[in-house]
Protein backbone atom coordinates (compact mmCIF):
# COMPACT_ATOMS: atom_id res chain seq x y z
CA UNK A 1 0.00 0.00 0.00
CA UNK A 2 1.27 3.24 -0.88
CA UNK A 3 1.69 5.98 2.21
CA UNK A 4 2.04 9.43 1.06
CA UNK A 5 5.08 10.57 2.54
CA UNK A 6 5.31 13.32 4.91
CA UNK A 7 8.32 16.25 5.22
CA UNK A 8 8.30 17.48 8.41
CA UNK A 9 10.31 20.69 9.92
CA UNK A 10 10.91 20.68 13.47
CA UNK A 11 12.12 24.49 13.68
CA UNK A 12 12.58 24.20 17.73
CA UNK A 13 13.38 27.43 19.91
CA UNK A 14 14.20 29.04 16.34
CA UNK A 15 12.98 32.79 14.57
CA UNK A 16 11.33 35.14 15.85
CA UNK A 17 7.42 35.62 14.47
CA UNK A 18 9.38 38.32 11.92
CA UNK A 19 11.72 35.58 11.09
CA UNK A 20 9.78 32.84 10.86
CA UNK A 21 7.20 35.25 8.51
CA UNK A 22 10.11 35.29 6.52
CA UNK A 23 10.72 32.05 6.52
CA UNK A 24 6.68 31.20 5.73
CA UNK A 25 6.79 33.33 2.71
CA UNK A 26 9.64 31.56 0.82
CA UNK A 27 8.71 28.51 1.17
CA UNK A 28 5.06 29.26 -0.08
CA UNK A 29 6.74 30.43 -3.05
CA UNK A 30 8.81 27.16 -3.54
CA UNK A 31 6.43 24.74 -2.03
CA UNK A 32 2.85 25.78 -2.64
CA UNK A 33 1.80 23.62 -5.56
CA UNK A 34 3.04 20.42 -4.60
CA UNK A 35 0.16 17.79 -3.97
CA UNK A 36 2.30 14.57 -4.01
CA UNK A 37 4.14 15.10 -0.53
CA UNK A 38 2.62 16.14 2.62
CA UNK A 39 4.67 19.17 3.42
CA UNK A 40 4.32 20.08 7.48
CA UNK A 41 6.13 23.05 9.49
CA UNK A 42 6.27 23.29 12.87
CA UNK A 43 7.08 26.62 14.05
CA UNK A 44 7.19 28.02 17.62
CA UNK A 45 4.15 28.76 19.66
CA UNK A 46 4.24 32.51 18.94
CA UNK A 47 4.11 32.15 15.10
CA UNK A 48 1.60 29.36 14.77
CA UNK A 49 -1.18 32.09 14.21
CA UNK A 50 0.77 34.04 11.85
CA UNK A 51 1.81 31.32 9.65
CA UNK A 52 -1.68 29.78 9.62
CA UNK A 53 -2.80 32.84 7.89
CA UNK A 54 0.04 32.85 5.14
CA UNK A 55 -0.70 28.94 5.02
CA UNK A 56 -4.25 29.71 4.22
CA UNK A 57 -4.76 27.97 0.06
CA UNK A 58 -1.89 26.57 0.06
CA UNK A 59 -1.03 22.58 0.99
CA UNK A 60 1.10 23.24 3.48
CA UNK A 61 0.48 22.11 6.70
CA UNK A 62 1.12 23.68 10.45
CA UNK A 63 2.19 21.88 13.44
CA UNK A 64 3.07 22.29 16.68
CA UNK A 65 6.01 21.22 19.05
CA UNK A 66 4.22 20.20 22.12
CA UNK A 67 0.88 20.61 24.16
CA UNK A 68 -0.81 20.26 27.68
CA UNK A 69 -2.71 16.77 27.95
CA UNK A 70 -5.15 18.91 29.90
CA UNK A 71 -8.80 20.85 27.71
CA UNK A 72 -8.02 23.70 29.68
CA UNK A 73 -7.22 25.11 33.27
CA UNK A 74 -5.22 26.25 36.16
CA UNK A 75 -1.34 25.60 34.24
CA UNK A 76 -0.10 28.66 33.94
CA UNK A 77 2.11 28.58 30.81
CA UNK A 78 0.77 25.64 28.97
CA UNK A 79 -1.14 25.73 25.71
CA UNK A 80 -4.06 22.69 24.86
CA UNK A 81 -5.08 20.90 22.06
CA UNK A 82 -8.14 22.70 21.50
CA UNK A 83 -6.71 25.80 21.22
CA UNK A 84 -3.92 24.63 18.63
CA UNK A 85 -7.24 23.22 16.69
CA UNK A 86 -8.75 26.31 16.89
CA UNK A 87 -6.10 27.73 14.95
CA UNK A 88 -5.84 25.54 12.39
CA UNK A 89 -3.04 23.43 13.59
CA UNK A 90 -3.43 19.56 12.09
CA UNK A 91 -0.25 17.84 13.53
CA UNK A 92 1.94 17.61 16.65
CA UNK A 93 4.99 16.40 17.64
CA UNK A 94 4.79 14.72 21.07
CA UNK A 95 7.60 12.82 22.94
CA UNK A 96 10.15 14.85 21.16
CA UNK A 97 13.79 13.11 22.96
CA UNK A 98 14.35 17.57 24.13
CA UNK A 99 10.81 17.13 25.72
CA UNK A 100 11.84 13.50 27.29
CA UNK A 101 15.49 14.67 28.84
CA UNK A 102 15.34 18.51 29.42
CA UNK A 103 11.99 18.89 30.47
CA UNK A 104 11.47 15.22 31.90
CA UNK A 105 8.37 14.05 30.08
CA UNK A 106 7.97 10.27 30.70
CA UNK A 107 5.87 7.77 28.29
CA UNK A 108 2.76 7.89 30.80
CA UNK A 109 2.44 11.96 30.46
CA UNK A 110 3.32 11.12 26.56
CA UNK A 111 0.47 8.90 26.56
CA UNK A 112 -1.47 11.28 27.84
CA UNK A 113 -0.84 13.86 25.05
CA UNK A 114 -1.54 11.65 22.47
CA UNK A 115 -4.53 10.91 23.59
CA UNK A 116 -5.84 14.55 24.03
CA UNK A 117 -4.81 15.11 20.52
CA UNK A 118 -6.55 12.59 19.51
CA UNK A 119 -9.67 14.09 21.15
CA UNK A 120 -9.26 17.50 19.75
CA UNK A 121 -8.60 16.13 15.71
CA UNK A 122 -4.90 16.66 15.88
CA UNK A 123 -2.44 14.08 14.31
CA UNK A 124 0.65 13.69 17.41
CA UNK A 125 3.65 12.65 15.92
CA UNK A 126 4.91 10.30 17.88
CA UNK A 127 8.95 10.71 18.91
CA UNK A 128 10.44 7.75 19.97
CA UNK A 129 14.20 6.66 19.96
CA UNK A 130 17.28 5.45 21.61
CA UNK A 131 20.29 7.20 23.50
CA UNK A 132 23.84 6.22 22.47
CA UNK A 133 24.18 4.05 25.51
CA UNK A 134 21.40 2.26 25.32
CA UNK A 135 22.28 1.77 21.43
CA UNK A 136 26.09 -0.03 23.18
CA UNK A 137 23.98 -1.88 25.40
CA UNK A 138 22.01 -3.27 22.65
CA UNK A 139 18.41 -2.26 24.21
CA UNK A 140 17.42 -0.34 21.17
CA UNK A 141 14.36 -2.68 20.24
CA UNK A 142 13.67 -2.96 23.80
CA UNK A 143 13.03 0.46 24.50
CA UNK A 144 11.58 1.10 21.14
CA UNK A 145 9.18 -1.76 22.37
CA UNK A 146 8.42 -0.33 25.48
CA UNK A 147 8.24 3.39 24.42
CA UNK A 148 5.67 2.68 21.93
CA UNK A 149 3.58 0.28 23.75
CA UNK A 150 3.00 3.08 26.68
CA UNK A 151 2.63 5.81 24.86
CA UNK A 152 -0.22 4.01 22.98
CA UNK A 153 -1.67 2.70 25.70
CA UNK A 154 -5.89 2.75 25.28
CA UNK A 155 -5.20 4.16 21.78
CA UNK A 156 -7.69 2.63 20.12
CA UNK A 157 -6.78 1.16 16.50
CA UNK A 158 -9.02 3.16 15.02
CA UNK A 159 -7.40 6.45 16.62
CA UNK A 160 -3.99 4.58 16.02
CA UNK A 161 -4.31 4.97 11.81
CA UNK A 162 -4.26 8.57 12.50
CA UNK A 163 -0.84 8.56 14.07
CA UNK A 164 2.53 9.78 12.47
CA UNK A 165 5.63 7.80 14.27
CA UNK A 166 8.71 9.85 14.14
CA UNK A 167 12.02 7.26 14.96
CA UNK A 168 14.61 9.87 16.13
CA UNK A 169 17.43 7.95 17.76
CA UNK A 170 18.87 10.54 20.13
CA UNK A 171 22.38 9.80 19.42
CA UNK A 172 21.47 11.51 15.83
CA UNK A 173 19.36 14.57 16.59
CA UNK A 174 21.71 17.67 15.89
CA UNK A 175 24.87 16.13 15.98
CA UNK A 176 25.57 15.50 12.39
CA UNK A 177 25.57 11.85 12.81
CA UNK A 178 23.14 9.96 11.37
CA UNK A 179 21.58 6.47 11.09
CA UNK A 180 22.46 4.89 7.67
CA UNK A 181 19.47 3.78 5.55
CA UNK A 182 20.09 0.37 6.36
CA UNK A 183 20.27 0.89 10.26
CA UNK A 184 16.97 2.95 9.82
CA UNK A 185 15.36 0.84 7.71
CA UNK A 186 15.64 -2.07 9.85
CA UNK A 187 14.73 -0.12 12.92
CA UNK A 188 11.16 1.07 10.95
CA UNK A 189 10.51 -2.20 9.88
CA UNK A 190 10.66 -3.40 13.27
CA UNK A 191 8.69 -0.26 14.67
CA UNK A 192 5.80 -1.27 12.06
CA UNK A 193 5.81 -5.29 13.32
CA UNK A 194 5.34 -3.66 16.91
CA UNK A 195 2.89 -1.63 15.48
CA UNK A 196 1.17 -4.56 13.94
CA UNK A 197 1.38 -6.47 17.13
CA UNK A 198 -0.45 -3.92 19.10
CA UNK A 199 -3.31 -3.35 16.64
CA UNK A 200 -3.14 -5.61 13.34
CA UNK A 201 -1.50 -5.69 10.06
CA UNK A 202 -3.33 -3.02 8.01
CA UNK A 203 -3.10 -0.51 10.60
CA UNK A 204 0.65 -1.09 10.39
CA UNK A 205 0.82 -0.69 6.85
CA UNK A 206 -0.98 2.86 7.15
CA UNK A 207 0.93 4.29 9.71
CA UNK A 208 3.74 6.35 8.20
CA UNK A 209 7.04 6.88 9.98
CA UNK A 210 9.45 9.48 9.44
CA UNK A 211 13.28 9.47 10.32
CA UNK A 212 14.86 12.29 12.16
CA UNK A 213 18.09 12.85 13.06
CA UNK A 214 20.41 15.15 11.26
CA UNK A 215 18.92 14.61 8.14
CA UNK A 216 20.23 17.17 5.78
CA UNK A 217 19.84 17.67 1.57
CA UNK A 218 22.99 15.60 1.10
CA UNK A 219 21.68 12.14 3.04
CA UNK A 220 17.89 12.25 2.46
CA UNK A 221 17.49 10.75 -1.11
CA UNK A 222 18.90 7.28 0.40
CA UNK A 223 17.04 7.40 3.65
CA UNK A 224 13.84 8.01 1.51
CA UNK A 225 13.92 5.72 -0.99
CA UNK A 226 13.95 2.76 1.40
CA UNK A 227 10.22 1.50 1.88
CA UNK A 228 9.77 1.67 5.35
CA UNK A 229 10.81 5.47 5.36
CA UNK A 230 7.82 7.20 5.21
CA UNK A 231 9.43 11.24 5.46
CA UNK A 232 11.33 12.98 7.57
CA UNK A 233 11.29 14.73 10.81
CA UNK A 234 14.33 17.92 10.31
CA UNK A 235 15.60 19.74 12.27
CA UNK A 236 18.63 22.09 11.15
CA UNK A 237 18.10 21.57 7.60
CA UNK A 238 14.41 23.04 8.08
CA UNK A 239 15.45 26.64 9.13
CA UNK A 240 16.66 27.12 5.56
CA UNK A 241 13.62 27.31 3.29
CA UNK A 242 15.67 26.47 -0.08
CA UNK A 243 17.51 23.52 1.88
CA UNK A 244 13.80 22.45 3.13
CA UNK A 245 12.57 22.62 -0.23
CA UNK A 246 15.49 20.61 -1.78
CA UNK A 247 14.60 17.89 0.95
CA UNK A 248 10.72 18.14 0.24
CA UNK A 249 12.24 18.01 -3.76
CA UNK A 250 13.88 14.12 -2.81
CA UNK A 251 11.00 12.87 -1.63
CA UNK A 252 9.12 13.33 -4.67
CA UNK A 253 11.92 11.04 -6.67
CA UNK A 254 11.74 7.35 -5.25
P1 LIG B 1 18.35 17.73 13.55
O1 LIG B 1 17.82 17.49 12.15
O2 LIG B 1 18.82 19.12 13.78
O3 LIG B 1 19.32 16.66 13.96
O4 LIG B 1 17.08 17.57 14.54
C1 LIG B 1 16.26 16.46 14.41
C2 LIG B 1 15.07 16.62 15.25
O5 LIG B 1 15.16 16.63 16.48
C3 LIG B 1 13.78 16.81 14.59
O6 LIG B 1 12.72 16.74 15.48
Amino acid sequence: MARKRLIAGNWKMHKTDSEAGESAVNLKALLANIKDIDILICPAFTSLYSLASIFRKTSIMLGAQNMHFEKEGAFTGEISAPMLRDIGVAYVILGHSERRHIFNEDDNMINRKVTAALAAGIAPILCIGETSEQRNRNETLDVLESQLTRCLKDVSKANAKKLIIAYEPVWAIGTGKNATPEQAEDIHRFIRTIIENLYDRNTAEIIRILYGGSVKQFNAKALLDKPDIDGALVGGASLEPAVFAEIVGMARIK
